[in-house]
């Protein structure tokens, strides 16, 4: 790959009590890209996540952002260094409006999040920001909404909005097409699509056709390890990938 490497690992394991959920994982994300890691469940896809962003300390292994080890980082120093994982750190505050949920997150951006307990108008500074997001995200009609009125894919929409109000240089997105409807597959496929503009981004995703249509490069995950690797014919042709998704293989073949 000529790409620039921005986010990987190196033999990167986890064990839980004995039982080994990553076993010497090799991964390098190339910048400016959507990369989907996919595999069967409990593959240890959110694993991987949870070490990547620090959620969990690893076993054995490292992590490089950049040029940096962020192996022994916490999860605070890797958001700072612009690794933002979507859906746990930008959690969305169910009794705020949907405008002033965005202009929370602008704000917490600007590193002023207590000014805002202190006073409301600490806010205004970042209303029309939070309209652009508004606007982008199909949610200008909903501004005043409170967030936990919202249907679920609204609320999905509005959580990756506040993710990326923190402007993220690496998007992390695990399932970000979970439970919702064709309809809201589509939109949030198409956000993710302008969201990965002038970023990088690595999902966890088990729509096939969301992973078709959106990333330039899978990895697949087997019981920890790397199973295959490359374009999403290649994957899917690949009769290793085949076997592991068993009973899922027309899936494969056909999305
Ligand atoms: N905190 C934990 N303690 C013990 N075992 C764990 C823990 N977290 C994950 N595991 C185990 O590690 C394995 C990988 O889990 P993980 O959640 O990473 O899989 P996954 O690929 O994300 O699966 P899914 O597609 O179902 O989300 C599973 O066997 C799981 O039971
Ligand atoms: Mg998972």
């Amino acid at each position: 790959m000529s790409a620039t490497t921005i986010l990987s690992c190196h033999q990167l394991r986890r064990e839980f009590r004995g039982f080994t959920a990553v076993d010497g994982l090799d991964l390098q994300v190339a910048e400016g890209t959507i990369h989907a890691l996919i595999g069967p469940n409990g593959a240890g896809k959110t694993t991987v996540f949870n070490l990547l962003t620090r959620f969990l300390p690893v076993s054995g292994g490292s992590i490089r952002l950049r040029d940096e080890d962020i192996t022994r980082l916490s999860a605070e120093q890797v958001v700072g260094r612009g690794l933002v994982r979507s859906f746990q750190i930008s959690a969305v505050f169910g009794h705020l409006s949907v405008l002033d949920n965005l202009r929370v997150a602008l704000l917490a951006r600007a590193g002023g999040v207590h000014r805002f307990w202190q006073s409301g108008r600490a806010l205004n500074a970042f209303t029309d920001e939070a309209q652009v997001l508004l606007r982008d995200f199909a949610l200008e009609g909903l501004a005043s909404a409170l967030a936990v009125s919202l249907p679920y894919g609204r609320k999905r929409a509005l959580e990756l909005a506040t993710t990326l109000a923190r402007n993220p240089q690496v998007l992390l997105l695990d399932e970000p097409t979970q439970g919702m409807g064709v309809e809201d597959v589509a939109r949030t496929c198409e956000l993710i699509r302008r969201a990965a503009e002038g970023r990088t981004v690595l999902m966890v995703e088990h729509n096939l056709n969301v992973v078709a249509s959106l990333a330039d490069r899978i990895t697949v995950l087997a019981r920890g390890r790397r199973l295959a690797e490359g374009s999403y014919q290649e994957v899917a042709a690949d009769p290793l990938v085949r076997e592991a998704y068993l009973g899922h293989a027309s899936e494969v073949a056909h999305a």
